[in-house]
């Protein structure tokens, strides 16, 4: 990945527009397109005139999704604009092996039900994640022997993607296997060598064949190192035969350095052609780095959410896009990197200048 630190030149691209817009949609000569109102204009839930993401996203026949947990969906707004304006359900934590799976003999499948569930009531598709990852694991996993982790790969993942049989469409099969250029040093690695990868994949398909299994990693959106090492990882996974489907790229992105749209687009186009599905999965923007005045670094995040989502779109190989989560007041980046705004609605659930950007590149403006 090549950072492209451009937040001057949006600067510059965007000050005419935010004056000449009034808070309306506003694009200049087809470069940079960022939207209103400003985000003390609205007062409760209303996207605004114009189609939810969600319908958005299906006249495009893309998927657009958002991490979710079980928690969430007791407050009534967060259920009514997850439905609304999604159609793919990712648990953000609930399938990960320590909570679904704590011990050998001990499996926690409630909180997962429960999403599964209201994907199922909402007529929304699930994608699994994440099967085999280094993070969130059980402890008793790095006491086993080679042969015990075999067996226990194989059983944690037919017991997880085989009860979501049918259920569930797609999985993260393996999470972040690369460390920079190389593979990452896991008990899965370390013991069980680099098959481990198309093992995972092979198990997963023995327990769901209709299941479309995805390869998941982050810092690989562009082009660089380790976006070529994740592309040779899975040009080789697709020559041997191995079933995997698609490819997240995961958007982890800080304001000030986000990754060229044009090269993450040229990405998407050669792992499109490799024959796999690519989709933005895990989407989200901070901004706390950024040193102007908060409209403005609304604008800027409007703006890269709009940039890349749009030079994605026009690749065939793209098949949507997943934020980690909809709402800054539920957001993973909080506990991992300060408080920010990363999301597409606000912490009262009223839609961002990041939410109009968005349905401006899913229509194809
Ligand atoms: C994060 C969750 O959002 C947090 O709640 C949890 O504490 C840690 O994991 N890449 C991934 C996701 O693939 O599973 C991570 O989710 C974020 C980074």
């Amino acid at each position: 990945m090549r950072p492209t630190i451009f937040v001057l030149a949006l600067g510059v691209l965007l000050l005419p527009m935010l004056a000449a817009s009034g808070g309306e949609f506003s694009r200049r000569r087809g470069s940079v397109v960022v939207a209103g109102p400003a985000p003390d204009a609205v007062t409760s839930f209303n996207p605004g005139p114009g189609i939810p993401l969600r319908q958005a996203a299906e006249n495009r026949g893309l998927l657009i999704g958002a991490a979710v947990s079980p928690e969430g969906l007791r407050e009534a707004t967060y259920a009514r604009v997850l439905a609304q304006e999604f159609n793919l359900l990712v648990p953000e934590n609930a399938m990960k092996w320590e909570p679904i799976h704590p011990k050998p003999s001990v499996w926690n499948f409630g909180p997962a039900d429960r999403l599964v569930s209201f994907a199922a009531d909402h007529q929304m598709k699930v994608k699994g994640h994440a099967l085999i990852w280094h993070s969130q694991l059980p402890g008793y996993v790095a006491s086993l022997s080679a042969e015990e982790l075999r067996q226990a790969v194989r059983e944690h993942i037919q017991g997880v993607v085989g009860r979501y049989r049918g259920r569930v469409q797609a999985w993260d099969v393996v999470n972040e296997a690369l460390d920079g250029p190389n593979l990452r040093n896991t008990p899965f690695l370390e013991r069980l060598g680099e098959g481990y990868i198309a093992e995972a994949f092979h198990a997963a398909h023995a327990a769901d064949p209709d299941a479309v299994l995805f390869y998941n990693d982050y810092g690989c959106e562009g082009l660089g190192p380790k976006a070529n090492r994740q592309f040779a990882l899975l040009r080789a996974l697709r020559a041997a035969g191995v079933p995997v489907h698609g490819v997240g790229l995961q958007m982890h992105l800080i304001a000030q350095a986000f990754p060229c749209p044009e090269e993450v687009a040229a990405n998407v186009r050669r792992l499109g052609a490799l024959g796999l599905r690519v989709q933005i999965s895990e989407m989200d923007v901070r901004l706390r780095e950024l040193s102007c005045s908060e409209p403005m670094q609304l604008q800027i995040q409007a703006a890269i959410y709009h940039r890349i989502l749009a030079a994605c779109a026009r690749e065939r190989g793209f098949d949507g896009i997943t934020f980690w989560g909809f709402t800054d007041k539920h957001s993973w980046v909080h506990q991992h990197f300060g408080a920010d705004q990363p999301l597409l609605f606000d912490t009262e659930y009223r839609p961002k200048p990041a939410y109009q950007g968005v349905r401006v590149a899913l229509q194809g403006r």
